[in-house]
C-alpha cells in the first residue's frame, strides 16, 4: 500500500517552494545543513557519537541529513513508511517503515534516535506509540532528537499552511514534545531554537543563533530526551 509521502516524492523539492521559504535560503539543502550542524555541536558537548556509536533516522526520507552525518558515526541506519523516499537514499542502509507505528529494529540498539519534521505528520493520537518505539530501539543511556516546525513562528505557520505536503500537518510545541518525551519515560534535557538567521547572512552572523536557542521564536527547534541507563 502507497503511504501519503509515496505520492509527494517525485517533485519533492517542488512542492517546498514557497516565496518565504525561498527567501531564507537557496534550497533545502541548507536546512539540512543547519540541522546537521546543531547535532554536531551536540554531539562534540555529550561525546556521543564516534566509530563505535550507532545512529538511527526515523522518517528519514530521502536521506539528506544522515548523508551528512555518517562520517561521525560507526553506522547510520534510516527508516521510513515511504518507499519512494527512500529511494533517494543512494547507498545509505535504509529499511521501509510497513506499519506506521513501528520501527524495523530489535531492542536498544541506537546510542541516538532523530526525527525531523516528522511528529507533525503523525496523528496527534498515535504520537505515544511511535515515542514509545523509538524508546524501545534506543539502547540505555541513548537519546531521542525531535526536530519539528516552531508553531510560535508566523513566518513558519505561513509556510506550513501553504505548503501541499503539510495538508494533514499538526503541528506541535517544543512543551508538547518534551511532555510526550516524559509520557514515554525519556527525560527532556535541552530545547533548542534555530533558524533565525537566513543562509545569506550565516557565514557572518550564523553565531548569534546561540544567544537565541531559548528564545521560542525560531523557525524550528530541537527537543533533546534521553533514556535511563
Ligand atoms: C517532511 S518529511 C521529512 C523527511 C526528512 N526527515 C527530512 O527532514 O527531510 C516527513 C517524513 O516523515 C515520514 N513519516 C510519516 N509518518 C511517519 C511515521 N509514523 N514514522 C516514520 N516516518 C513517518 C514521511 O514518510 C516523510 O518521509
Amino acid at each position: 500500500m502507497k503511504s501519503e509521502f509515496d505520492h509527494y516524492a517525485g517533485d519533492y523539492q517542488g512542492l517546498l517552494k514557497d516565496p518565504i521559504r525561498d527567501s531564507f535560503a537557496k534550497s533545502s539543502a541548507f536546512f539540512h545543513l543547519r540541522k546537521w550542524l546543531l547535532l554536531e555541536d551536540f554531539l562534540r558537548q555529550s561525546k556521543l557519537g564516534g566509530p563505535q556509536a550507532r545512529w538511527l533516522d526515523i522518517g528519514c526520507g530521502q536521506g539528506e541529513l544522515l548523508q551528512l552525518g555518517r562520517a561521525a558515526f560507526g553506522e547510520v541506519s534510516g527508516c521510513d513508511p515511504s518507499a519512494e523516499m527512500l529511494a533517494g537514499c543512494g547507498d545509505l542502509k535504509v529499511e521501509v517503515q510497513t506499519d506506521l507505528l513501528k520501527l524495523p529494529y530489535p531492542d536498544q540498539s541506537f546510542d541516538l534516535a532523530t526525527a525531523v519534521c516528522v511528529y507533525h505528520h503523525v496523528p496527534p493520537e498515535d504520537r505515544p506509540a511511535l515515542t514509545n518505539e523509538v524508546v524501545r530501539v534506543l539502547k540505555p543511556g541513548g537519546v531521542f532528537c525531535i526536530i519539528e516546525h516552531n508553531p510560535y513562528n508566523p513566518a513558519t505557520q505561513l509556510i506550513v499552511k501553504r505548503a501541499p505536503i503539510d495538508a494533514n500537518a499538526i503541528l506541535l510545541t517544543a512543551r508538547e514534545t518534551a511532555s510526550r518525551m516524559r509520557a514515554a519515560k525519556l527525560e527532556p534535557f535541552r530545547t533548542t531554537y534555530f533558524l533565525y538567521i537566513t543562509e545569506g547572512l550565516y557565514k557572518k552572523f550564523g553565531g548569534l543563533e546561540k544567544y537565541l536557542e531559548k528564545v521560542p521564536m525560531g523557525g524550528q527547534y530541537a527537543q533533546f530526551g534521553r533514556k535511563a541507563r
